[in-house]
This record gives C-alpha cells, sequence and structure tokens, in this order.
C-alpha cells in the first residue's frame, strides 16, 4: 500500500475528510493513501465512457446526427452522452452550466447512482467531484475499488438551483437516460447513495434506515441494489459511517456473488 504524499496529507486535512480503511483489512488505524492528487481541473481525472474527444455530442444532435431521432433505450454510449448534452426536457437546463452525464468504466461490476449534481459538479461536468465526492472516493477506495473502476452516475444530470430537491417532473423527464446507462454497463450491483436515489430505484418510499442492510432488485433490470447514506449526509454526521461502512461490505459480498437478494 503506498504512502500518503505530505501533498495529498494536506489536501485530505484542508477538506476535513476522514481516510477510510477496510476494518478487517487493516486492525491498525493506518491511513488509506488517496486515488490520486486532487481532483483534475474540468475534464480531468477518471476517463468518461462515452468518446466525448471523438465528436461533440452537442453539436451530434443539434446537426441531426444519426440517431437524433432514436428512442433513448436504443442509444450507444456516444449518441446518449450526445442527447444528454443537449437535453431540454426539463426547465433545470436553463439554469445548468454542465449536464453531468456519469463517469466510469462502462463495464464496471460496480454502479454508485446518487441523487443529482451539486455546484462543483455543475461547473466540472463530472459526477461527485465536490466535497461528497471526495469521501465517496474514499469510501470506495476501502473496498479496495478505484473511482475509474466503477461507474458513478445521478438520477439527475442537471443541477437543481441552490441544490433544491429534484422534482418528479425532472426525475421523470431525466431517467430514461440513467435506465439507459444502467442497461448499456450491465453491472453486479448498484449501490445508490441517498434517499432520492434508492426511492427512485426501488420505487419506495420507505425510509433510508429501514432499505439499508438487504439486497434489493431494480425491477427494470434485475440488478441487486444496496442502499447506503449520501456521503454529504456521512459529512454531516459522521457517527454513520460505521453504518454506510456495513452497506459497503455487503456490496461487496453482493458482487462478489456471496450474497443474494434479501429483500423482505
Ligand atoms: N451529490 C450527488 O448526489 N451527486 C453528485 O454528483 C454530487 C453530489
Amino acid at each position: 500500500m503506498p504512502d500518503l504524499s505530505k501533498r495529498q496529507r494536506q489536501y485530505l486535512d484542508a477538506m476535513g475528510i476522514e481516510v477510510w480503511v477496510p476494518r478487517d483489512a487493516a486492525p491498525e488505524p493506518v491511513a488509506e493513501p488517496l486515488a490520486g492528487p486532487p481532483p483534475a481541473p474540468a475534464g480531468g481525472e477518471a476517463a468518461a465512457p462515452p468518446p466525448a474527444a471523438e465528436a461533440d455530442p452537442a453539436t451530434l444532435v443539434a446537426t441531426g446526427g444519426p440517431d437524433a431521432d432514436s428512442p433513448i433505450h436504443r442509444l450507444d454510449w456516444t449518441a446518449l452522452a450526445a442527447r444528454v448534452a443537449s437535453c431540454t426536457r426539463c426547465e433545470l437546463h436553463r439554469s445548468r452550466t454542465h449536464t453531468v452525464f456519469g463517469v466510469g468504466n462502462p463495464d464496471a461490476d460496480w454502479m454508485i447512482i446518487g441523487e443529482a449534481p451539486g455546484a462543483e459538479e455543475d461547473r466540472q461536468g463530472e459526477p461527485f467531484v465536490g466535497r461528497a465526492g471526495q469521501l465517496l472516493t474514499n469510501m470506495l477506495r476501502a473496498v479496495g475499488l478505484q473511482r475509474d473502476d466503477v461507474y458513478i452516475a445521478n438520477i439527475l444530470k442537471c443541477r437543481p438551483p441552490g441544490n433544491r430537491d429534484p422534482e418528479v417532473e425532472e426525475m421523470e423527464a431525466c431517467t430514461p437516460y440513467l435506465n439507459r446507462q444502467i442497461q448499456l454497463v450491465n453491472p453486479r450491483l448498484i449501490l445508490a447513495v441517498g434517499r432520492f436515489a434508492a426511492h427512485y430505484l426501488l420505487n419506495s418510499k420507505a425510509s433510508l434506515a429501514s432499505l439499508r442492510g438487504q439486497v434489493h432488485q431494480y425491477a427494470a433490470t434485475g440488478t441487486p441494489v444496496v442502499v447506503s447514506y449520501h456521503p454529504a449526509y456521512l459529512l454531516r454526521s459522521p457517527a454513520q459511517k460505521g453504518k454506510a461502512w456495513a452497506d459497503l461490505k455487503l456490496a461487496r459480498q453482493v458482487v462478489a456473488g456471496s450474497a443474494s437478494n434479501t429483500e423482505t
């Protein structure tokens, strides 16, 4: 396990981020290294699955490219990214700086699904790059995963102004994109972080506390779903991190094939 560089430690301290270490793998409370340097500026860090560099997605659709009329559930990665980049299906397109499509390994075993972009995600066009994202990255490292081993997306691809809660019409407008992402990644597990992701994926209004600790299924694809706390909540309530660690271990068991549907 490589050592944290001085710069990385300073960075963690400055962010007030606790370092996550798998307890059963590391009895001593040693520091877990960061995945890398602080988040790269716009467009950096983990490679987004759609090869955005090959073509400007917005232009593809705006110019009536070959997929301009295809239904969302038939789009490939490039066309899907293009469709999202030029989306006007709800009012959130008026206030966004960037759409936030998703990032990571398009063949990932783990798919992490959050709620909606925040200010930093809106600025950079990448999910979970703010403080909550730093914690998520450290949580993933605690189960031996780098950020670009997994695929990370949100229910909403545009930031709700002032980080207000997503509205039903916004989620309805946006979820065909997420559904297509889930189909394309075809993960072994979805980790739903936070109430909105859990409620959407499980079509449930139950409390997060009651949804945790079980293996559910996303009905549309049959994908196993484990629910956990949103990292933003964990930043506010660090005492709950132990429960989030238990959720990650359950998720790891599902991916390893040693836990299956436990829905009651
Ligand atoms: N919160 C989320 O749910 N998603 C992000 O991308 C950032 C913060």
